[in-house]
């Protein structure tokens, strides 16, 4: 049985996101999806708030659960006794940072493998940060994003004012 830890921040969750999820749903046989819990970014969505969006995308697969973490993935990994990763890659624009993230947790734990996925190229374009100004700036992400998601953002929008919600725009 081969599980597979999909790690991310997840602010909010797209439809990039949930393509990878259900491809690697078929490859593997459990995905966790886990969700990084950094103290030193200022997510515009809490961490139960990102919880619940992924755990509404993903209800429709079986095989999937979602969890958060705090620190290193490998030191998470290894407390799951998980081995693999699995990352999407978008554009040769992510390669250099994923593959300085792959090499850094083989070498901190050489039994860790990381497996990419080639992003669908409808979502290639796709990222949370790019998705948070859209809405910002007043336009439509209905396309992007899993359903709920969208009324999520503009609620927070609301809520914390334009300005401010621009000063959160990261990630
Ligand atoms: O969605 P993101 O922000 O691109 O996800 C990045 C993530 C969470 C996969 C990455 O930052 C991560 O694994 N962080 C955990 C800390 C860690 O292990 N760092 C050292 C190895 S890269």
């Amino acid at each position: 049985m081969i599980v597979a830890v999909y790690p991310g921040s997840f602010d909010p969750v797209t439809l990039g996101h949930t393509d990878i999820i259900q491809r690697a749903a078929r490859v593997f046989d459990q995905v966790i999806v886990a969700l990084l819990e950094n103290p030193n970014k200022k997510p515009l969505f809490t961490r139960q708030e990102r919880l619940s969006m992924l755990s509404e995308a993903t209800r429709e697969l079986p095989n999937v659960s979602v969890e958060s973490f705090r620190g290193l993935l490998v030191d998470y990994l290894r407390s799951r006794g998980v081995k693999v990763v699995v990352k999407g890659l978008r554009a040769v624009s992510d390669f250099e940072f994923e593959l300085q993230q792959a090499l850094t947790n083989r070498r901190l734990d050489p039994e860790i493998e990381t497996f990419f996925m080639m992003s669908d190229s409808a979502h290639a374009f796709l990222s949370s940060s790019l998705i948070k100004e859209i809405v910002r700036f007043g336009g439509s992400v209905h396309d992007f994003v899993p359903h709920g998601v969208e009324e999520q953002l503009k609620r927070r929008l609301i809520e914390i004012g334009a300005d401010a919600f621009g000063e959160t725009i990261s990630g």
